[in-house]
């Protein structure tokens, strides 16, 4: 077990560059699987999502290469077996296994994935989208056994932009016989990554990035090279970060883009900051305007950044209001800003905001990855001692977390327990 010991209150001045993405880069490394050649992937992030995908990877007998921020990947020699509960449940993104499995062997044994606790997160739309390509389901509690004697284009229709099942759509189809349609395919930026690796392995794929893919299928798919874009959800942290603290905060390798839901709110709320190609520089504001917030599927606002900016919105003059549209359960970290002095009332599916002037250093609990993002944002600005307890989640989503925020100047420690 480990915690965060943040000595908050501290200006930051400096730069922080933004690693891969995590969202992206735990499908790259699944799908890579789908090429019986060798598969570079470079700028993966070093973090324990990557790690429990190199288990799963390597108990399937792929030869594995990391060296830096790049992975090699050798699938030729792999197993086709099932894959234990106790690896499938350590992180929610090894249900890419299902697709990517299916599309290369049509068959595939494995358990219910895992993933931080926000909501009910089922699979039924990824199910869905096996069972039009032809392939017969069978659940026996947490078990999966997915098997087709061909897998046949057809038209996808997702009852919901889901990410994970577009992309497990994609997986499935690229070596599927004749055309696939994804119809409300999700239209998130690590689609897109997902599927140039594709189509650089020889996939047909046109479309990603929209809520229509098409899909023809080919029969083999070859070596490639790919690069993990930017994270816009760990550059959407510390972008708010310098809103808090920043003296100013430059956070460069970024794709603006990517980060527009995020920095057009910022605005709105009177947050100082200036954008370059690749960078944006963010200053401290003293005076912001409270604003209201909606999370929304790509590109609305993401619902990965909804506990993050709580921490900002605590911070303006009047009264905030969030609606978290995406998941069930994502607020678990308003206790614990209310222990910090927040002034936060959880109403449904919504919450109010009552600005205050400082928050305060206590010990406290991340209950899911972007919880605890939330509480070391408020760590860093609340003024005395705050300790984060089960950081563990923090670590499967923000690579070198200590270092990055230690060169901007910042308190903070990682302690073992
Ligand atoms: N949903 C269904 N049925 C499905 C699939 C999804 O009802 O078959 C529902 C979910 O229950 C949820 C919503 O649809 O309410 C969103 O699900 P989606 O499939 O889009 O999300 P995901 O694939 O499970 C990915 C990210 C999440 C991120 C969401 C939305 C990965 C591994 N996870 O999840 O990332 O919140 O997309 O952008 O890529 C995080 O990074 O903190 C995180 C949770």
């Amino acid at each position: 077990m480990k915690k965060l010991v943040i000595h908050g209150g501290v200006p930051l001045t400096g730069t922080i560059c933004i690693s891969g993405a995590k969202n992206s880069a735990v499908a790259l490394v699944p799908a890579s699987l789908l090429s019986d050649e060798e598969v570079v992937i470079d700028h993966i992030p070093d973090i324990t999502d990557i790690d429990a995908l190199d288990e799963i990877l390597v108990y399937l007998g792929a030869k594995i290469k990391r060296e830096g921020s790049r992975m090699t990947i050798q699938s030729e020699q792999i197993e086709n077996k099932e894959i234990p509960e106790k690896i499938s449940k350590k992180l929610r993104a090894s249900y890419y296994f299902m697709g990517a499995l299916l599309g290369k062997y049509k068959k595939v044994e494995m358990y219910f994935p895992g993933g931080c606790a926000i909501g009910k997160r089922p699979i039924d739309q990824h199910i869905k989208a096996f069972e039009a390509l032809g392939a017969k389901v069978e659940i026996d509690g947490n078990k999966y056994r997915i098997e087709a004697d061909e897998l046949i284009g057809t038209d996808i229709y997702l009852d919901f932009a889901s990410v994970g099942a577009t992309i497990n759509a994609l997986l499935a189809s690229v070596k599927a016989k004749g055309k696939t349609t994804i119809h409300n395919a999700a239209k998130e930026p690590e689609i897109v990554n997902v599927a140039t690796l594709l189509n650089n392995m020889g996939a047909k794929i046109e479309g990603a990035g929209t809520s229509e893919i098409s899909i023809i299928g080919v029969s083999s798919l070859k070596s490639a090279y790919i690069e993990v874009i930017p994270d816009r959800i760990e550059a959407g942290t510390y972008v708010i970060l310098g809103a808090l603290m920043g003296n100013p905060l430059t956070i460069e390798n970024i794709i603006p883009n990517h980060i527009e839901p995020l920095l057009a709110k910022l605005k709105e709320m009177g947050v100082s900051y200036e954008l370059k190609e690749n960078a944006v520089t963010v200053s401290r504001s003293d005076h912001l305007k409270p604003t209201s917030i909606k999370t929304a599927v790509y590109p609305g606002f993401p619902t990965d950044l909804q506990q993050p900016i709580t921490a900002l919105l605590c911070f303006t003059e009047g009264i905030s209001h969030m609606q978290e549209t995406i998941y069930e359960n994502r607020f678990q970290n308003v206790p614990y800003l209310n222990q910090m002095g927040a002034k936060i009332q959880v109403k449904g599916d919504m919450l109010d905001i009552q600005g205050i002037q400082q928050l305060h250093g206590t010990v406290v609990e991340a209950t899911d990855l972007r919880a605890g993002a939330c509480l070391f944002l408020a760590g860093l600005k609340a003024d005395g001692v705050t300790e984060i307890k089960n950081v563990e989640y923090v670590l499967r989503g923000y690579e070198n977390i200590i270092e990055k925020l230690t060169h901007v100047g910042a308190k903070i420690e990682l302690i073992e327990i």
